[in-house]
């Protein structure tokens, strides 16, 4: 089976209601990064950066994937797919995809301030997490997010399989943030790559090709561009 490989980003879950963060309504617009998304920030206010992902944890209790998710996640009848996902929401999970790669975190875990490897998955239903919660040597658990100038664990994993990939997906993320943006550059130049966003993104290349449309529109494309289509997968089942 061809390797075919994802990066995803906040686009992709916004059909689900999700906000994404560099739209013009997006998330930036309401919160300052340097507020809730840093570890100073943490330091300086953890009741307003834990509320901040309570919000984000109880907004997910009320979404659901939508086809972009769910598309890619039946490619897998046809393709070996792995998603690399800059998005810290579980729609990929949720769509029936089976190897996720969360650069950036997982909302729906938390992990010891001090220790991290000790990481702790939220029963299901459970988003508030409090000041004063605490991981098993006693430390305060905070969100297990790769906040900005936080070191981005999973990156080295994420480049080896950007290289392995016959096929390179790119959808819904600005391509604005690094180091996720770069893994482009692993990327061999006999794989093809398809961009799926509405808008413009900031990497560009005369090579790759552009599905000018939303999330579920533009997995619906890529399907008849890979040559597929609903019957093929059912015959396929
Ligand atoms: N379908 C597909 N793409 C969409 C849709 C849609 N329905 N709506 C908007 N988009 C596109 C936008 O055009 C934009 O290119 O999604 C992209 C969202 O970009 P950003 O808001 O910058 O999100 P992302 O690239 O995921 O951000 C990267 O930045 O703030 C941090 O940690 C956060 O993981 C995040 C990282």
């Amino acid at each position: 089976m061809q390797k075919l490989v994802v990066l995803s980003g906040a686009g992709i879950s916004a059909e689900s209601g999700i906000r994404t963060f560099r739209d013009s309504d997006g998330l930036w617009e309401e919160y300052r990064i340097e507020d809730v998304c840093t570890f100073d920030a943490w330091q300086r206010n953890p009741a307003l950066v834990t509320d901040f992902y309570n919000q984000r944890r109880k907004q997910l209790l009320e979404v659901k994937p939508n086809y972009g998710h769910i598309g890619l996640a039946e490619l897998e009848k046809c393709f070996d797919v792995q998603i690399i996902t800059q998005n810290v929401d579980n729609l990929h999970e949720r769509a029936g995809s089976k190897n996720i790669l969360h650069l950036h975190g997982e909302l729906t875990k938390v992990r010891s301030e001090k220790y991290d490897n000790l990481i702790y998955e939220l029963p299901p239903e459970k988003y508030e997490v409090k000041i004063g919660d605490l991981c098993e040597k006693g430390f305060q658990l905070r969100p297990h997010i790769v906040w900005f100038g936080e070191a981005v664990p999973m990156i080295e994993k994420a480049a080896e399989w950007a290289y392995d990939a016959d096929i390179f997906v790119i959808i819904g993320t600005s391509l604005n943030v690094y180091p996720a943006a770069s893994l482009i550059r692993y990327v061999k130049r006999s794989a093809p790559v398809y961009i799926i966003d509405p808008n413009e993104v900031a990497l560009n290349n005369p090579d790759w090709h552009y599905i000018r449309k939303g999330a579920s529109e533009g997995v619906k494309e890529l399907k008849q561009c890979l040559m597929l289509n609903d019957k093929f997968l059912m015959i396929n089942d």
